[in-house]
């Protein structure tokens, strides 16, 4: 057997039993050529059709700080970045960021955040209350990092349905040349673990080609993934930003970006899986791209115009045009041209 048919082989059973081993998996990714994603993709689209019909799922982002303590390499609001404009949105301000959402048609608010002790525990439960009781039908989810289990369990009391929380990387050593030691692989997945032990609706995911990224790495992060069984799974191209130590490593492509949605549509048919901003940051059509290779969310900027410039996660980050969630018309113009259509339901996971 040819090794193109070998790999193709490795597809058709990835399809049929939703798992390969790690060996498998590294040589899968490894090997990819422009005519296995063909295959993988055309495969993934039958999958997400099956399940989800042409639906796509919208999320309004509220991006309500841009502090952080921590200090991630890649990030751009690390807090080692001094030339960072930072702000903080005020409960007011989020409301209102919800009020316009809710008339947009959005049904799920995601509030993410820098890790920013301004924002204490009982701050956000008030916060989150206020959210469950104006927009009863809505579903709110957090990202705010890493919490206790206490705080997790806070929040969710407080009315919070979804928490989103990349592992960025599973293996501890690749963890490690991402991150100052103070933070570590284990202690982010325990806080997967919490969240999904506290019932919360959970997303995980990685970047795509960080600095340092082996197909092994990659291996490892699907193994995880498969292992945890998120609703929600987040990929996207690292991109560097300017003002961090890794400005001058080279971006994750669009191709292997793509080729990991086919493969996690056939890994966990029922996901979630958004065609992220980066994404659509690298290539100008890469949002119907990741549609075409399986996703089916997006994830427009809900945040008030005048901050969004300055959650510089990467350079060129896009928070204007079909980015902006003023601009759902257009978003669902160009979905329509690819065969597919927004939709205003609170979009659950068919797997909770
Ligand atoms: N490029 C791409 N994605 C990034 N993130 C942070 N910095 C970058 C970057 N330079 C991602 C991380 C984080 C999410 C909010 O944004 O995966 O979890």
């Amino acid at each position: 057997m040819n090794t193109e048919t070998y790999l193709k082989s490795l597809i058709d059973r990835l399809e049929q039993t939703r798992a390969l081993s790690r060996e498998e998996w590294a040589s899968l990714i490894r090997g990819r050529t422009p005519g296995l994603s063909e295959y993988l993709f055309e495969r993934a689209r039958t999958i997400r059709i099956r399940h989800y019909g042409r639906d796509i799922y919208i999320r309004g982002l509220i991006e309500f700080t841009s502090w952080c303590r921590n200090d991630c390499y890649y990030c751009g609001l690390r807090k080692s970045n001094h030339g960072a404009d930072r702000y903080r949105l005020t409960k007011e301000e989020i409301l209102s960021c919800c009020e316009n959402g809710y008339h947009l048609g959005f049904r799920t608010f995601v509030l993410q955040g820098g890790e920013d002790c301004w924002y204490t525990d009982e701050y956000m439960e008030d916060l989150i209350s206020s959210i469950r009781r104006a927009w009863p039908d809505c579903a709110i989810t957090l990202s705010l990092g890493e919490k206790s289990y206490e705080s997790y369990r806070r929040f969710a009391l407080a009315g919070a349905d979804r928490y989103l929380l990349r592992h960025e990387t599973f293996d501890e050593a690749h963890y490690r040349k991402l991150h100052p030691p103070r933070m570590s692989a284990a202690h982010r997945q325990q806080c997967l673990r919490d969240l999904k032990e506290l019932g919360y609706q959970t997303g995980t995911g990685f970047m795509v080609g960080s600095p340092y990224q082996t197909p092994e790495n990659l291996a490892d992060d699907m193994l995880f993934i498969k292992n945890l069984n998120p609703q929600m799974v987040g990929i996207g191209p690292f991109i560097p930003h300017h003002g961090t130590p890794f400005a001058g490593k080279p971006a994750g492509t669009l191709e292997l970006t793509l080729f990991l949605l086919g493969l996690i549509r056939l890994m966990l048919p029922r996901v979630l899986l958004p065609a992220t901003t980066a994404l659509g940051t690298i290539a100008p059509d890469g949002r119907e791209r990741g549609i075409l290779a399986g996703a089916n969310v997006v994830m427009p900027n809900l945040s008030p115009v005048r901050v969004r410039e300055k959650y510089l996660l990467y350079d060129n980050k896009l928070c204007t045009g079909d980015e902006a969630a003023e601009s759902l018309a257009q978003l669902d113009a160009r979905m329509a041209a690819v065969g597919y259509r927004l939709v205003t339901a609170r979009g659950d996971s068919l797997n909770i």
